[in-house]
């Protein structure tokens, strides 16, 4: 059912209600209710609440590795730009012009100073204003002190993210157990190149396409080759903070999927950090694939999938795994998710049951249980800050600085599993964006 008259804001009962039936034992655990994956009010919310709190993928460091480089993106509404400055540090910005709000740069490329094409004012790479014309006869305007708005950046295993929380805790604290399980299971994975971009338009919300990459309960049912790919019977999902994991040994070489007889890279792994990051390796040469699922309303989902390989050219066995994962393993998953998406806009489903196995295999939804539990421990944070505020908790997407602010300040108490205080005054370096589309480009792509 979909309550899309109602545009107020998300309260802590509203939260309360859609978590009505989580409860913290995996195994006794139901879903949480179909009202937060088909309402505007509650897509509204997370662009708040999720969005514009995490730690977001841009791109492969590769797309930022010399002075100058730059990408822009999109998060939670808001457009950024990623950039190497003279110094070599990456820097991240609102990418949004201090004259009259133009954005300043677009795409991606490399620049020595980023100008805005509106009227040129001229920004250096470390966002200072460099240049403003005919502005000499002002009153009261000084250039040297204005400056981009800085958005928090980091290089974490070999890609970059932004957080436009300025409170967050650096990514590399907040997930150090999973950049040492990419640094030991993909050693290589820094010095890859993009070598393909498959994107997906979903008739679906972003959680169900996010739950589907979380559990491996619908493969034996619904992907017959996938299961001949990789052993199932060593597949274990584990959940840490605010990432799991996804390990099994490959399966056969004469598997339905594609050949593995010469794979140097011997397993499978599917990493998912908090909230919508998805990074795999599967059985062949040195590879790494990222799934970035982007919210685009209730009921729809863009999806960008990056292969980074050893060459930007896929040799054959290569060429035929990207196509069994275009052509068989993401038409199967995209077909599950939005016929979820059709079952939750009806009033036949309010909530399920999770199917939890206890010892950690992989035809379990225990790491659908621990998203769950994060996203429950975001909504009640973010409708707790608005409450002390008095700020709205649902509004304009990503655009709500003031509650974040908010959060910078109540969260110097302590710590939780999302968001922990930055050490005062410092903004962490992060790296960009490696992919051949942006984020907007892509929305902007598929809205054409
Ligand atoms: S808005 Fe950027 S120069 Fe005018
Ligand atoms: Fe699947």
């Amino acid at each position: 059912m979909t309550l899309g008259a109602n545009t107020a804001p998300i309260t802590p009962a509203d939260v309360d209600r859609v978590g009505a039936d989580h409860t913290a034992d995996p195994a006794a655990a139901g879903t949480l209710h179909a009202e937060a994956y088909t309402t505007q009010r509650w897509y509204d919310f997370e662009q708040s609440a999720i969005f514009a709190r995490s730690w977001q993928w841009v791109c492969h460091r590769e797309k930022l590795a010399e002075a100058g480089d730059y990408v822009t993106t999109t998060v939670a509404g808001v457009p950024v730009v990623v950039v190497r400055d003279g110094d070599g540090e990456l820097r991240a910005f609102y990418n949004v012009c201090k004259h009259r709000a133009h954005e300043v740069v677009s795409g991606e490329g490399s620049t020595g100073t980023l100008r805005c094409p509106y009227h040129g004012w001229t920004y250096d790479l470390d966002g200072s204003l460099l240049a403003a014309r005919h502005t000499k006869q002002l009153v009261d305007f000084d250039p040297s002190g204005i400056c981009l708005d800085a958005v928090q950046a980091e290089e974490f295993a070999g890609f970059v993210f932004v957080n436009l929380d300025p409170a967050a805790e650096p990514l590399r604290l907040q997930a150090s157990g999973l950049a040492s399980e990419i640094a030991t299971k993909a050693p290589d994975i820094a010095d890859l190149t993009l070598a393909r971009r498959l994107t997906y338009d979903i008739a679906s919300n972003w959680k169900n396409v996010v739950e589907n990459y979380l559990e491996c309960y619908h493969c034996h049912v619904a992907h017959k080759d996938f299961v001949s790919l990789v052993d199932m019977s060593t597949y274990r999902i584990t959940t840490h903070g605010i990432y799991s994991s996804q390990p099994a040994a490959a399966g056969r070489s004469a598997n339905s999927a594609y050949d593995v007889a010469d794979a140097a890279v011997r397993i499978h792994e599917a990493w998912w950090l908090w909230p919508n990051t998805c990074l795999m390796r599967y059985p062949g040469r040195g590879n790494a694939m990222m799934m970035h699922v982007i919210p685009a309303g209730p009921d729809r989902t863009l999806e960008t999938y990056d292969f980074y390989l050893e060459d930007a050219e896929p040799n054959a066995a290569e060429a035929e795994a990207i196509r069994y994962i275009d052509e068989v393993l993401q038409p199967e998953d995209v077909g599950l998710v939005e016929s979820v998406q059709r079952g939750m806009r009806t009033p036949a489903f309010t909530s399920g049951r999770l199917v939890c196995d206890p010892a950690g295999g992989g035809v379990s939804e225990h790491g659908v249980h621990h998203f769950q539990s994060l996203l429950l421990e975001a909504y009640r944070r973010h409708t707790s800050i608005a409450e002390r505020s008095e700020v709205p908790a649902s509004g304009r997407a990503g655009g709500d600085r003031a509650a974040g602010r908010e959060e910078s300040t109540t969260a110097l108490g302590g710590r939780d599993a999302l968001s922990a205080p930055a050490r005062p005054g410092r903004l962490e370096p992060i790296v960009g964006f490696s992919s051949a589309l942006t984020t907007t480009e892509v929305l902007d792509e598929d809205r054409g």
